[in-house]
């Protein structure tokens, strides 16, 4: 790789990044350019993910003009000439293991020096992982972030043909670049952009820096591209955003708002709709409403909540109180008896006390969670609760994250055993990873689900009587088999 002038890099810089500007957002459409087209014939790349359901829709879209451009999907890094790995900065740990692949891929590139290395996602979108990467891992021919995959195959053509490694990273998003060509991981589910970026600020948070301003996608692009994915077989679809309840209010034309999005969607032939994540605070009664009303919405609901303690949420600049999130659930489950409802947590923010953390485990008991994601606290460079004073040794916090975790696994089981001896629709994703004649899916609530039955049923949604509830998955049997006895 020869040394470019470093005046041509474009690097991250995340107090840009803060800043939220008036514009209205602007639509754009993808095309491949000609000259593009060949370029990774005989060629084969390997994409890593490793962040949230926003990070993997990107790299089907990745895939998608790695595709176009006449490339192939290895199977490994090691038979791979171009490898992405599609980064996640939201905690530290999930930052180390990008760190240790650099490391490892040293070697591989040694042995294979046409080999194009690129570093995507949200870790390059902070500055100080761009200035380690052109300190210490030279070998990475090309770092992109969130806002200009879409001039992925520019980037690829510098780096093989002209040998020169390229920075670029917008600090600012762009226009939403409608028409990416996708290849989805999944035959019969698909990820479903709604909106990007994330206004929040919550104050422990990296995504609002590393995704720019919240932009809605038209209603029309998400109803045509879900409409296209019943034409194509699809028989789910989870709608993305990083708080899906502000869809919509960016619009300064029409008034039209997620719960008008759920109704549209709902006609479109698709048999579920999912949708993550949802912040309490911007949740409406017309999303409940919707939920009610429509047979193909899922009756289950993520909202995660933080933590228990009113003081801690204030610190968080999350904007509700434990009790008005109690009253957001209760709400909901009056609208959607028999709802689902699980949650995000973090444990050990910076001055939470042991007090604090008993209101969590207070607001657990009392939320009924069916699950959650829960966390300890990691600093994020560049965010406010990065500079809060700490002082709750690890220790504690590590105490606090397994009491919690004993409480929410009790959580799960309950709400898996709710189906014992019920009839409940499960669809089909594939063989289960342990055992080959048997089956497996999610329910209408969820809820993973192992049963016998014949691979044709894969992608079908099938009624399954549910047998033995166990905390990580039900187990059952298929309903006409039940029948035929
Ligand atoms: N936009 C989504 C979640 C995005 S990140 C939402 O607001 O719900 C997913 C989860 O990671 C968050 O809900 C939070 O629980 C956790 N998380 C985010 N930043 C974190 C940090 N700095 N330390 C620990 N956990 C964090
Ligand atoms: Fe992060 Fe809060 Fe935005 Fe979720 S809502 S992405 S936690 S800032
Ligand atoms: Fe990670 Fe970025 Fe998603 S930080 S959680 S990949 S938005």
């Amino acid at each position: 790789m020869k040394d470019v002038d470093v005046t041509k890099y474009f690097k991250p810089n995340l107090k840009d990044a803060r800043r939220r500007t008036r514009n209205e957002t602007s639509q754009e459409s993808f095309q491949i350019e000609e000259k593009h087209l060949n370029i990774g014939y005989g060629k084969k790349y390997y994409i890593q993910t490793y962040g949230c359901q926003g990070n993997e829709a990107d790299s089907e879209m990745m895939a998608g003009i790695l595709k176009k451009m006449d490339f192939t999907k290895a199977e490994s890094f090691d038979e791979s000439d171009i490898i992405i790995l599609n980064t996640c900065a939201i905690r530290e740990n999930a930052e180390h293991k990008v760190w240790g692949t650099l490391g490892r891929f040293k070697e591989l590139k040694r042995n294979n020096p046409d080999l194009i290395l690129v570093v995507a996602g949200c870790m390059s979108q902070e500055e100080v992982v761009v200035e380690r990467i052109l300190k210490t891992y030279t070998h990475v021919d090309i770092i992109l972030g969130t806002h200009n995959i879409h001039k992925l195959a520019d980037y690829i053509e510098t780096a093989m043909y002209a040998k020169e490694r390229v920075i670029e990273v917008y600090s600012k998003e762009g226009s939403i670049v409608e028409n990416i060509p996708k290849v989805r991981a999944h035959k019969y589910k698909a990820w479903v952009n709604i909106m990007f970026g994330c206004n929040e600020f919550c104050t422990y948070c990296i995504v609002p820096y590393t995704r720019g301003k919240e932009r809605s996608r038209l209603k029309d692009e998400i109803i045509n591209e879900v409409k296209e994915l019943v034409a194509n077989g699809y028989q789910e679809v989870t709608l993305l955003g990083q708080n899906v309840n502000a869809y919509g209010l960016d619009f300064t034309d029409i008034e039209y708002t997620f719960g008008d999005l759920l109704k549209d969607l709902n006609d479109t032939g698709i048999a579920r709709i999912r949708f993550t994540t949802s912040h309490p605070h911007d949740i409406d009664l017309k999303t409940m409403e919707a939920m009610r009303d429509c047979e193909h919405v899922m009756p289950h609901f993520h909202l995660p909540v933080q933590s228990g303690s009113n003081a801690v949420i204030k610190k968080m600049n999350r904007r509700y109180t434990k009790e008005s999130y109690l009253n957001v659930l209760s709400d909901l489950r009056e609208h959607v008896p028999g709802i689902s409802v699980t949650t995000d947590i973090i444990v050990g923010f910076p001055s939470e006390t042991d007090q604090d953390f008993l209101e969590t485990i207070d607001l657990v008991e009392k939320a009924q969670f069916e699950g959650a994601f829960t966390f300890i606290f990691s600093a994020r460079a560049g965010t406010p609760a990065a500079n809060f004073p700490d002082d709750t040794p690890l220790d504690i916090k590590k105490q606090r994250l397994y009491k919690l975790n004993e409480l929410i696994n009790a959580g799960y089981l309950k709400g898996n055993e709710r189906f014992l001896d019920k009839v409940v629709n499960v669809l089909v994703d594939g063989k289960s990873k342990y055992d080959d004649n048997v089956l497996s899916g999610y329910t209408e609530h969820n809820k993973l689900v192992n049963f016998k039955g014949d691979e044709s049923l894969i992608g079908k949604i099938v009624p399954v009587k549910i047998t033995i509830a166990k905390t990580w998955f039900l187990m059952g049997e298929l309903i006409w088999m039940l029948k035929k006895k």
